[in-house]
Protein backbone atom coordinates (compact mmCIF):
# COMPACT_ATOMS: atom_id res chain seq x y z
CA UNK A 1 0.00 0.00 0.00
CA UNK A 2 1.35 3.48 -0.91
CA UNK A 3 2.31 5.58 2.09
CA UNK A 4 1.93 9.34 2.76
CA UNK A 5 4.22 11.50 1.37
CA UNK A 6 4.63 14.88 0.66
CA UNK A 7 5.81 15.45 -2.86
CA UNK A 8 7.52 18.51 -4.18
CA UNK A 9 10.63 19.06 -6.52
CA UNK A 10 11.44 23.07 -6.87
CA UNK A 11 14.13 22.51 -9.59
CA UNK A 12 13.03 24.37 -12.70
CA UNK A 13 14.78 22.30 -15.94
CA UNK A 14 15.60 23.62 -19.21
CA UNK A 15 15.25 20.38 -21.78
CA UNK A 16 16.66 19.81 -25.26
CA UNK A 17 18.95 21.44 -27.84
CA UNK A 18 19.46 24.73 -27.28
CA UNK A 19 18.51 24.25 -23.24
CA UNK A 20 21.31 26.78 -22.21
CA UNK A 21 18.88 29.87 -23.56
CA UNK A 22 17.20 29.59 -20.16
CA UNK A 23 20.42 29.94 -18.19
CA UNK A 24 19.36 33.72 -19.72
CA UNK A 25 16.43 33.43 -17.80
CA UNK A 26 17.57 32.50 -14.76
CA UNK A 27 20.59 34.11 -14.04
CA UNK A 28 18.92 38.00 -13.20
CA UNK A 29 16.88 36.34 -10.48
CA UNK A 30 20.15 36.18 -8.64
CA UNK A 31 23.05 38.98 -7.76
CA UNK A 32 26.10 39.64 -9.53
CA UNK A 33 28.96 37.32 -8.12
CA UNK A 34 28.74 34.09 -9.70
CA UNK A 35 30.71 31.33 -8.68
CA UNK A 36 31.56 28.74 -11.99
CA UNK A 37 32.32 25.18 -10.61
CA UNK A 38 34.06 22.43 -13.22
CA UNK A 39 36.17 19.35 -13.19
CA UNK A 40 39.19 18.49 -14.98
CA UNK A 41 38.75 20.83 -18.25
CA UNK A 42 36.25 18.47 -20.31
CA UNK A 43 34.30 21.52 -20.93
CA UNK A 44 37.32 23.30 -21.64
CA UNK A 45 37.72 20.51 -24.64
CA UNK A 46 34.54 20.58 -25.72
CA UNK A 47 33.16 24.45 -25.56
CA UNK A 48 30.48 23.90 -22.97
CA UNK A 49 32.90 26.69 -20.95
CA UNK A 50 32.67 29.18 -23.52
CA UNK A 51 29.05 29.13 -24.29
CA UNK A 52 28.85 29.54 -20.52
CA UNK A 53 30.89 32.33 -19.86
CA UNK A 54 29.13 34.19 -22.55
CA UNK A 55 25.86 34.20 -21.12
CA UNK A 56 27.44 35.24 -17.76
CA UNK A 57 28.81 37.94 -19.84
CA UNK A 58 26.05 38.97 -21.63
CA UNK A 59 23.89 39.20 -18.05
CA UNK A 60 26.37 41.31 -16.99
CA UNK A 61 27.75 38.51 -14.27
CA UNK A 62 31.06 39.00 -12.36
CA UNK A 63 32.72 35.64 -12.31
CA UNK A 64 34.58 33.36 -10.23
CA UNK A 65 36.23 30.58 -10.82
CA UNK A 66 36.71 26.75 -8.83
CA UNK A 67 37.99 24.54 -11.12
CA UNK A 68 39.29 20.86 -11.14
CA UNK A 69 36.64 19.20 -9.04
CA UNK A 70 37.61 15.53 -9.30
CA UNK A 71 35.30 12.91 -10.00
CA UNK A 72 34.01 11.56 -6.41
CA UNK A 73 34.97 14.82 -4.94
CA UNK A 74 36.93 15.08 -1.61
CA UNK A 75 36.89 16.92 1.58
CA UNK A 76 40.08 18.85 0.92
CA UNK A 77 38.62 19.97 -2.37
CA UNK A 78 35.13 21.05 -1.00
CA UNK A 79 37.59 23.07 2.29
CA UNK A 80 39.45 24.54 -1.15
CA UNK A 81 35.59 25.31 -2.51
CA UNK A 82 34.45 27.08 0.32
CA UNK A 83 37.10 29.67 1.01
CA UNK A 84 36.81 30.59 -2.93
CA UNK A 85 32.69 30.64 -2.59
CA UNK A 86 33.71 33.01 0.53
CA UNK A 87 35.97 35.26 -0.81
CA UNK A 88 34.05 35.64 -4.40
CA UNK A 89 30.59 36.51 -1.63
CA UNK A 90 28.95 33.91 -4.10
CA UNK A 91 25.32 34.86 -4.99
CA UNK A 92 25.16 31.59 -7.05
CA UNK A 93 26.92 28.61 -7.42
CA UNK A 94 26.92 27.60 -11.05
CA UNK A 95 28.10 23.88 -11.60
CA UNK A 96 29.13 23.04 -15.36
CA UNK A 97 29.48 19.40 -15.20
CA UNK A 98 28.57 16.29 -14.28
CA UNK A 99 27.29 14.60 -11.37
CA UNK A 100 30.68 15.32 -9.45
CA UNK A 101 30.69 18.73 -10.12
CA UNK A 102 26.84 19.43 -8.98
CA UNK A 103 27.59 17.39 -5.72
CA UNK A 104 30.40 19.57 -4.98
CA UNK A 105 28.52 22.79 -5.78
CA UNK A 106 25.40 21.47 -2.94
CA UNK A 107 28.59 20.80 -0.50
CA UNK A 108 29.74 24.01 -0.81
CA UNK A 109 26.69 25.96 -0.97
CA UNK A 110 25.44 24.21 2.75
CA UNK A 111 29.25 24.88 3.99
CA UNK A 112 30.18 28.58 3.24
CA UNK A 113 27.86 30.02 5.97
CA UNK A 114 28.71 27.05 8.29
CA UNK A 115 30.98 27.67 11.29
CA UNK A 116 31.12 24.09 11.92
CA UNK A 117 33.03 21.04 9.77
CA UNK A 118 30.56 20.06 6.93
CA UNK A 119 32.10 16.42 6.92
CA UNK A 120 31.21 16.02 10.58
CA UNK A 121 27.88 17.72 10.39
CA UNK A 122 26.74 16.53 7.28
CA UNK A 123 28.32 13.42 6.34
CA UNK A 124 28.82 11.47 9.79
CA UNK A 125 26.40 13.03 12.16
CA UNK A 126 23.92 13.70 8.77
CA UNK A 127 22.31 17.12 9.89
CA UNK A 128 20.11 19.39 8.10
CA UNK A 129 21.75 22.82 6.97
CA UNK A 130 21.27 25.63 9.85
CA UNK A 131 22.90 28.54 8.15
CA UNK A 132 22.08 30.47 4.88
CA UNK A 133 22.53 28.15 1.89
CA UNK A 134 23.36 29.81 -1.25
CA UNK A 135 21.78 28.54 -4.09
CA UNK A 136 22.92 26.39 -6.67
CA UNK A 137 22.21 26.32 -10.39
CA UNK A 138 23.34 23.34 -12.85
CA UNK A 139 24.39 23.12 -16.21
CA UNK A 140 24.94 18.89 -17.02
CA UNK A 141 27.29 17.57 -18.93
CA UNK A 142 27.43 13.83 -17.99
CA UNK A 143 24.70 11.95 -17.34
CA UNK A 144 23.80 9.04 -14.62
CA UNK A 145 23.72 10.59 -11.09
CA UNK A 146 19.94 12.50 -10.84
CA UNK A 147 21.84 14.81 -8.79
CA UNK A 148 20.46 18.08 -11.21
CA UNK A 149 16.97 17.47 -9.62
CA UNK A 150 17.75 16.20 -6.27
CA UNK A 151 19.63 17.03 -3.10
CA UNK A 152 21.99 14.18 -3.15
CA UNK A 153 25.92 14.89 -2.49
CA UNK A 154 28.33 12.79 -2.69
CA UNK A 155 31.89 13.20 -0.53
CA UNK A 156 34.69 11.26 -0.35
CA UNK A 157 37.09 11.27 2.76
CA UNK A 158 40.17 9.85 1.13
CA UNK A 159 42.09 10.09 5.10
CA UNK A 160 38.84 8.02 6.80
CA UNK A 161 38.22 5.83 3.22
CA UNK A 162 34.92 6.92 3.38
CA UNK A 163 32.36 8.04 0.69
CA UNK A 164 29.20 9.25 1.81
CA UNK A 165 26.29 10.45 0.33
CA UNK A 166 23.68 13.00 1.89
CA UNK A 167 20.28 13.37 0.74
CA UNK A 168 19.67 17.18 1.44
CA UNK A 169 15.50 18.41 1.38
CA UNK A 170 14.39 20.68 -1.33
CA UNK A 171 16.16 23.67 -0.32
CA UNK A 172 18.99 22.43 -1.08
CA UNK A 173 18.06 21.18 -4.37
CA UNK A 174 19.68 22.80 -7.53
CA UNK A 175 17.18 26.15 -8.50
CA UNK A 176 17.55 25.65 -12.20
CA UNK A 177 19.11 22.76 -14.24
CA UNK A 178 19.82 23.34 -17.79
CA UNK A 179 20.04 19.58 -19.72
CA UNK A 180 21.00 19.71 -23.39
CA UNK A 181 21.57 16.08 -24.45
CA UNK A 182 24.22 17.11 -27.27
CA UNK A 183 26.11 18.13 -24.26
CA UNK A 184 27.09 14.34 -23.67
CA UNK A 185 28.37 13.91 -26.94
CA UNK A 186 31.89 14.29 -25.94
CA UNK A 187 31.53 11.49 -22.98
CA UNK A 188 33.94 8.91 -23.31
CA UNK A 189 32.06 6.04 -24.17
CA UNK A 190 33.66 4.13 -20.53
CA UNK A 191 31.47 7.26 -18.76
CA UNK A 192 28.54 7.05 -20.85
CA UNK A 193 28.18 3.39 -20.40
CA UNK A 194 28.97 4.00 -16.46
CA UNK A 195 26.07 6.56 -16.19
CA UNK A 196 23.42 4.34 -17.98
CA UNK A 197 24.42 1.71 -15.40
CA UNK A 198 24.18 4.23 -12.68
CA UNK A 199 20.81 4.99 -13.38
CA UNK A 200 19.50 1.46 -13.65
CA UNK A 201 21.13 0.81 -10.35
CA UNK A 202 19.06 3.68 -9.20
CA UNK A 203 15.97 2.65 -10.61
CA UNK A 204 16.59 -1.31 -9.12
CA UNK A 205 17.38 0.39 -5.94
CA UNK A 206 13.66 1.44 -5.35
CA UNK A 207 12.65 -1.03 -7.33
CA UNK A 208 13.52 -4.25 -5.26
CA UNK A 209 12.18 -3.32 -2.14
CA UNK A 210 8.42 -4.01 -0.45
CA UNK A 211 6.42 -6.36 -2.23
CA UNK A 212 3.01 -4.30 -1.78
CA UNK A 213 1.29 -2.52 -5.33
CA UNK A 214 1.45 0.59 -6.20
CA UNK A 215 2.45 2.70 -9.30
CA UNK A 216 5.64 3.24 -8.96
CA UNK A 217 7.01 -0.13 -9.88
CA UNK A 218 4.98 0.14 -13.14
CA UNK A 219 6.73 3.03 -13.87
CA UNK A 220 9.97 1.97 -13.51
CA UNK A 221 9.56 -0.89 -15.74
CA UNK A 222 8.63 1.16 -18.72
CA UNK A 223 12.01 3.73 -17.43
CA UNK A 224 13.95 0.45 -17.45
CA UNK A 225 12.69 -0.55 -20.68
CA UNK A 226 13.44 2.73 -22.29
CA UNK A 227 16.63 3.02 -20.46
CA UNK A 228 17.62 -0.15 -22.07
CA UNK A 229 16.03 0.40 -25.36
CA UNK A 230 18.20 3.77 -25.93
CA UNK A 231 21.29 2.47 -23.93
CA UNK A 232 21.81 -0.38 -27.05
CA UNK A 233 21.33 2.64 -30.16
CA UNK A 234 23.62 4.88 -27.97
CA UNK A 235 26.23 1.92 -27.78
CA UNK A 236 26.46 1.63 -31.38
CA UNK A 237 25.68 5.61 -32.46
CA UNK A 238 26.52 7.92 -29.72
CA UNK A 239 25.02 11.14 -31.43
CA UNK A 240 21.79 9.46 -31.74
CA UNK A 241 19.94 12.23 -30.35
CA UNK A 242 16.26 10.25 -29.51
CA UNK A 243 18.39 8.14 -27.78
CA UNK A 244 20.18 10.66 -24.96
CA UNK A 245 17.54 12.74 -24.65
CA UNK A 246 16.01 9.45 -23.83
CA UNK A 247 18.71 8.62 -21.33
CA UNK A 248 19.24 11.85 -19.89
CA UNK A 249 15.67 12.21 -19.53
CA UNK A 250 15.42 8.76 -17.59
CA UNK A 251 18.21 9.35 -15.49
CA UNK A 252 16.44 12.67 -14.28
CA UNK A 253 13.19 10.56 -13.08
CA UNK A 254 15.43 7.76 -11.73
CA UNK A 255 16.58 9.87 -8.90
CA UNK A 256 14.65 13.28 -8.75
CA UNK A 257 12.25 12.01 -5.55
CA UNK A 258 9.55 10.83 -7.89
CA UNK A 259 9.45 7.05 -8.23
CA UNK A 260 10.50 6.56 -4.21
CA UNK A 261 7.57 8.26 -3.02
CA UNK A 262 5.09 6.22 -1.00
CA UNK A 263 7.24 2.91 -1.47
CA UNK A 264 10.31 1.04 0.54
CA UNK A 265 13.77 1.11 -0.76
CA UNK A 266 16.75 -0.37 -0.56
CA UNK A 267 20.05 1.22 -1.68
CA UNK A 268 22.46 -1.32 -0.57
CA UNK A 269 23.81 -1.82 -4.35
CA UNK A 270 24.97 2.15 -3.86
CA UNK A 271 26.67 0.84 -0.10
CA UNK A 272 28.58 -1.82 -1.80
CA UNK A 273 29.55 0.34 -4.76
CA UNK A 274 30.74 3.49 -2.50
CA UNK A 275 32.85 1.40 -0.33
CA UNK A 276 34.47 0.52 -3.92
CA UNK A 277 34.83 3.55 -4.44
CA UNK A 278 36.63 5.21 -1.23
CA UNK A 279 39.28 2.19 -1.57
CA UNK A 280 40.21 2.49 -5.24
CA UNK A 281 38.27 6.12 -6.44
CA UNK A 282 36.65 3.89 -9.13
CA UNK A 283 34.39 5.25 -11.63
CA UNK A 284 31.02 5.38 -9.63
CA UNK A 285 28.71 3.12 -12.10
CA UNK A 286 31.59 0.66 -12.93
CA UNK A 287 31.58 0.21 -9.06
CA UNK A 288 27.75 -0.35 -9.06
CA UNK A 289 27.73 -3.06 -12.01
CA UNK A 290 31.01 -5.09 -10.00
CA UNK A 291 29.02 -5.73 -7.49
CA UNK A 292 25.37 -6.14 -8.40
CA UNK A 293 24.93 -9.44 -9.60
CA UNK A 294 26.72 -11.34 -6.56
CA UNK A 295 24.21 -9.47 -4.34
CA UNK A 296 21.38 -9.67 -6.55
CA UNK A 297 21.99 -13.45 -6.52
CA UNK A 298 22.09 -13.32 -3.07
CA UNK A 299 18.88 -11.64 -2.29
CA UNK A 300 16.81 -12.82 -5.00
CA UNK A 301 14.79 -16.05 -3.02
CA UNK A 302 14.37 -13.00 -0.24
CA UNK A 303 12.50 -11.41 -2.85
CA UNK A 304 11.52 -14.15 -5.11
CA UNK A 305 8.21 -12.70 -6.36
CA UNK A 306 9.71 -9.12 -7.03
CA UNK A 307 12.89 -10.66 -9.12
CA UNK A 308 10.23 -13.12 -11.53
CA UNK A 309 8.26 -10.11 -12.08
CA UNK A 310 11.56 -8.10 -13.33
CA UNK A 311 12.07 -10.89 -15.36
CA UNK A 312 9.02 -11.03 -17.06
CA UNK A 313 8.55 -7.20 -17.11
CA UNK A 314 11.40 -5.76 -18.25
CA UNK A 315 13.52 -8.89 -19.65
CA UNK A 316 11.06 -10.31 -21.61
CA UNK A 317 11.51 -13.90 -19.81
CA UNK A 318 8.73 -16.27 -21.32
CA UNK A 319 7.26 -17.25 -17.32
CA UNK A 320 4.90 -20.27 -18.86
CA UNK A 321 5.77 -23.27 -17.53
CA UNK A 322 8.48 -22.27 -15.57
CA UNK A 323 9.20 -22.08 -11.39
CA UNK A 324 9.55 -18.90 -10.32
CA UNK A 325 12.39 -19.12 -9.14
CA UNK A 326 14.01 -20.02 -13.11
CA UNK A 327 12.16 -17.49 -14.35
CA UNK A 328 13.73 -15.35 -11.94
CA UNK A 329 17.64 -16.81 -12.41
CA UNK A 330 16.93 -16.07 -16.40
CA UNK A 331 15.78 -12.85 -15.79
CA UNK A 332 19.24 -11.72 -13.53
CA UNK A 333 21.16 -14.02 -16.32
CA UNK A 334 19.91 -11.55 -18.98
CA UNK A 335 20.60 -8.87 -17.20
CA UNK A 336 23.87 -9.69 -16.93
CA UNK A 337 24.75 -10.64 -20.54
CA UNK A 338 22.93 -7.07 -21.46
CA UNK A 339 25.93 -5.83 -18.54
CA UNK A 340 28.66 -7.22 -20.61
CA UNK A 341 27.21 -6.45 -24.00
CA UNK A 342 27.26 -2.82 -23.33
CA UNK A 343 30.75 -2.45 -21.76
CA UNK A 344 30.79 -2.67 -17.99
CA UNK A 345 33.07 -3.37 -15.70
CA UNK A 346 31.96 -6.83 -14.32
CA UNK A 347 34.60 -6.90 -11.28
CA UNK A 348 35.80 -4.91 -8.77
CA UNK A 349 39.53 -6.36 -9.90
CA UNK A 350 39.48 -4.19 -12.72
CA UNK A 351 38.70 -1.26 -10.39
CA UNK A 352 41.57 -1.80 -8.79
CA UNK A 353 41.15 -3.69 -5.60
CA UNK A 354 42.28 -6.94 -4.30
CA UNK A 355 42.03 -9.25 -2.07
CA UNK A 356 44.14 -7.97 1.02
CA UNK A 357 41.60 -5.23 0.82
CA UNK A 358 38.56 -7.15 1.35
CA UNK A 359 38.43 -5.99 5.39
CA UNK A 360 38.68 -2.72 4.24
CA UNK A 361 35.82 -3.05 1.81
CA UNK A 362 34.04 -4.88 4.67
CA UNK A 363 34.33 -2.19 7.13
CA UNK A 364 33.82 0.76 4.54
CA UNK A 365 29.95 -0.69 3.64
CA UNK A 366 27.10 0.92 5.28
CA UNK A 367 24.15 -1.70 5.87
CA UNK A 368 20.51 -0.53 4.83
CA UNK A 369 17.38 -1.69 6.16
CA UNK A 370 15.04 -1.60 3.13
CA UNK A 371 16.14 -4.65 1.00
CA UNK A 372 15.20 -8.16 1.11
CA UNK A 373 17.63 -8.90 3.35
CA UNK A 374 19.88 -6.77 5.96
CA UNK A 375 23.19 -8.19 5.23
CA UNK A 376 25.09 -9.76 8.04
CA UNK A 377 28.86 -8.89 7.82
CA UNK A 378 29.63 -12.48 6.81
CA UNK A 379 27.14 -11.52 3.37
CA UNK A 380 28.92 -8.31 2.65
CA UNK A 381 32.17 -10.39 2.68
CA UNK A 382 31.04 -12.79 0.16
CA UNK A 383 29.38 -10.32 -2.20
CA UNK A 384 33.05 -8.83 -2.29
CA UNK A 385 34.72 -11.99 -2.73
CA UNK A 386 32.41 -13.25 -5.62
CA UNK A 387 33.03 -9.17 -7.00
CA UNK A 388 36.99 -10.07 -7.12
O1 LIG B 1 36.27 16.56 -14.92
P1 LIG B 1 36.01 16.66 -16.37
O2 LIG B 1 37.21 17.01 -17.17
O3 LIG B 1 34.84 17.55 -16.69
O4 LIG B 1 35.65 15.17 -16.89
C1 LIG B 1 34.54 14.45 -16.41
C2 LIG B 1 34.93 13.33 -15.45
O5 LIG B 1 36.24 12.89 -15.68
C3 LIG B 1 33.96 13.69 -17.57
N1 LIG B 1 32.96 14.45 -18.31
C4 LIG B 1 31.82 15.00 -17.83
N2 LIG B 1 31.12 15.53 -18.84
C5 LIG B 1 31.82 15.34 -19.97
C6 LIG B 1 33.01 14.65 -19.64
N3 LIG B 1 33.93 14.30 -20.56
C7 LIG B 1 33.67 14.65 -21.84
N4 LIG B 1 32.55 15.28 -22.23
C8 LIG B 1 31.60 15.63 -21.34
N5 LIG B 1 30.46 16.23 -21.74
O6 LIG B 1 33.32 12.56 -16.99
C9 LIG B 1 34.03 12.18 -15.84
C10 LIG B 1 33.06 11.78 -14.77
O7 LIG B 1 32.31 12.88 -14.31
P2 LIG B 1 31.52 12.77 -12.94
O8 LIG B 1 30.85 14.07 -12.69
O9 LIG B 1 32.43 12.25 -11.87
O10 LIG B 1 30.46 11.62 -13.23
P3 LIG B 1 29.05 11.33 -12.62
O11 LIG B 1 28.04 12.23 -13.22
O12 LIG B 1 28.84 9.88 -12.75
O13 LIG B 1 29.16 11.72 -11.08
C11 LIG B 1 29.71 10.80 -10.14
C12 LIG B 1 29.57 11.33 -8.71
O14 LIG B 1 28.20 11.51 -8.36
C13 LIG B 1 27.91 10.74 -7.18
C14 LIG B 1 28.89 9.60 -7.30
O15 LIG B 1 29.07 8.91 -6.09
C15 LIG B 1 30.14 10.31 -7.74
O16 LIG B 1 30.80 10.91 -6.67
N6 LIG B 1 26.48 10.39 -7.12
C16 LIG B 1 25.59 11.37 -6.86
C17 LIG B 1 24.24 11.12 -6.66
C18 LIG B 1 23.26 12.16 -6.35
N7 LIG B 1 23.61 13.42 -6.36
O17 LIG B 1 22.09 11.87 -6.08
C19 LIG B 1 23.71 9.75 -6.68
C20 LIG B 1 24.61 8.79 -7.36
O18 LIG B 1 24.27 7.50 -6.94
C21 LIG B 1 26.06 9.01 -7.11
O19 LIG B 1 26.45 8.42 -5.90
ZN1 LIG C 1 24.38 6.13 -8.29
Amino acid sequence: MLGNFTYCNPTKLYFGKNALEGLKEELPKYGKNVLLVYGGGSIKKNGIYDKVVAVLKECGKQIFEDAGVMPNPTTDKLAEGVARAREAKADLILAVGGGSVCDYAKAVSVSVNCDEDPWDKYYIRFEEPTCEIVPVGCVLTMVGTGSEMNGGSVITNREQKLKIGHVFGEEVFPKFSVLDPEYTYTLPKYQMVSGIYDIMSHILEQYFSGTDDNTSDYIMEGLLRSLIHSANVAVKDSTNYEARSNIMWTATWALNTFIAKGKDTDWEVHMLGQAVGAHTDATHGMTLAAVSMPYYRLIMPYGLAKFARYAVAVWGVDPAGKSQETVASEGLAKMEAWMKSIGLVMNITDLGAAPEMIDGLVESTLVMQGGYKVLTKEDIRNIFVQSL
